[in-house]
């Protein structure tokens, strides 16, 4: 039985939505509190992926700066996991380097995220003005993501559906390597996140996403209790009258049960009965309560994040710091194991 050891990542591209809260860092800090004393737990900010789209230096900085506090406000505990920023460890993009010689280029090729970026408008496309100027680094992230992972002998990767194809090819290029320089490369298990896809306030049939050019459409976990409010006064639900629950059908007023069915931990089993419960309130009580519920859940997470961001950084990026030593030393046994198998 393989110790166990769990790495999950996230791009420092602002505070993070109910959505990375739900789908992603909520499942985190449930890992943590359930693992066992011998678990290894690794959680990334994943830098050298955010910058497959164009990023300000200064904005890079804060906002990783923003990411730490976030993760750190949402529960983790840097005496119980590894909390780092992933250009900090160097062996990330050696790793990289190695893995990419035994990546298949049709393989990328046929990676949906690829595929979906070759579906964009010219205009659209991120560092480049064509898709002849499409960029490496965006077609090959996913052996960056392989790195990531196989460079701590990662079992167990917990991540959203989408990330699923990407896992795959991470077991795959471990395989392949295992295949010709010995069983070096533990091949890790997906663990796939069970949260439901947390959905756009404006536009409820699309997910909550921080690339929405409307920033009524998601709530940040530091949204004040006004902002929590007047977002989902305003958002859009039906006209047919009373509440229940149909994801399909009823897509905005699902969400909104969704979300307090979500914070609201002592409640009802499902959505299906919480929406049961509440159906005979109005479109605007129905909005008042998911506005309370959520603002109840991440007051404490927002008050954290603020007395983190207000108070000493230097003490702040010590844990980032402390953090990355940690990775390094286990990032570095791996490519020394490595590096030997390969004659390098
Ligand atoms: P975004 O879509 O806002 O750019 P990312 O792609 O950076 O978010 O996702 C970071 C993490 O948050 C991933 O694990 C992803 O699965 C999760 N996530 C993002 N948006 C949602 C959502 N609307 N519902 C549930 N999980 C989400
Ligand atoms: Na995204």
């Amino acid at each position: 039985q393989l110790r166990k050891v769990v790495f999950s990542g996230i791009q420092p591209t602002g505070v993070p939505h109910l959505g990375n809260y739900l789908g992603a860092l909520r499942q985190w800090v449930r890992l943590q509190e359930e693992a066992a004393p011998d678990t290894t737990l690794l959680f990334s900010i994943v830098d050298l992926h955010a910058i497959t789209i164009k990023q300000h230096p200064a904005d890079l900085q804060q906002w990783r700066r923003e990411m730490l506090a976030s993760l750190l406000a949402v529960g983790l505990d840097p005496a119980r996991c590894v909390v780092f920023a992933q250009s900090s460890v160097r062996q990330h993009a050696e790793l990289m380097w190695i893995l990419s010689c035994g990546a298949s280029m049709g393989y990328l090729g046929r990676m949906t995220q690829w595929k979906s970026k070759l579906q964009l408008p010219d205009s659209a496309l991120p560092l480049a003005s064509s898709k002849d100027q499409l960029k490496l680094g965006l077609f090959s992230y996913p052996v960056l993501q392989a790195a990531d992972i196989l460079l701590y002998n990662t079992t167990h990767v917990p991540v959203g559906e989408d990330q699923a194809q990407h896992l795959e090819f991470t077991r795959e290029l471990a395989t392949g390597f295992n295949h010709l320089y010995g069983p070096l490369l533990t091949v890790p298990e997906t663990q796939l996140s069970a949260a439901k896809r947390v959905m756009s306030l404006a536009e409820p049939t699309k997910k909550m996403s921080k690339s929405d050019p409307k920033p009524k459409s998601r709530i940040l976990i530091t949204d004040s209790r006004e902002t929590i409010h007047s977002k989902l006064r305003s958002a859009l639900t039906d006209s047919i009258e009373g509440v229940s629950y149909d994801r399909e059908a009823r897509p905005g007023v699902s969400n909104l049960v969704d979300l307090i069915h979500h914070f609201d931990q002592a409640g009802a089993a499902s959505p299906e009965e919480l929406a049961q419960d509440l159906k005979g309130l109005s479109m605007r009580a129905l909005k008042e309560k998911a506005a309370d519920s959520v603002d109840k859940s991440i007051k404490p997470i927002r008050e954290r994040y603020e007395e983190l961001m207000s108070g000493d950084q230097k003490k702040l990026i010590s844990h980032a710091e402390s953090g990355a030593r940690k990775a390094e030393a286990m990032a570095e046994s791996t490519m020394q194991r490595i590096r030997n198998a390969m004659g390098i």
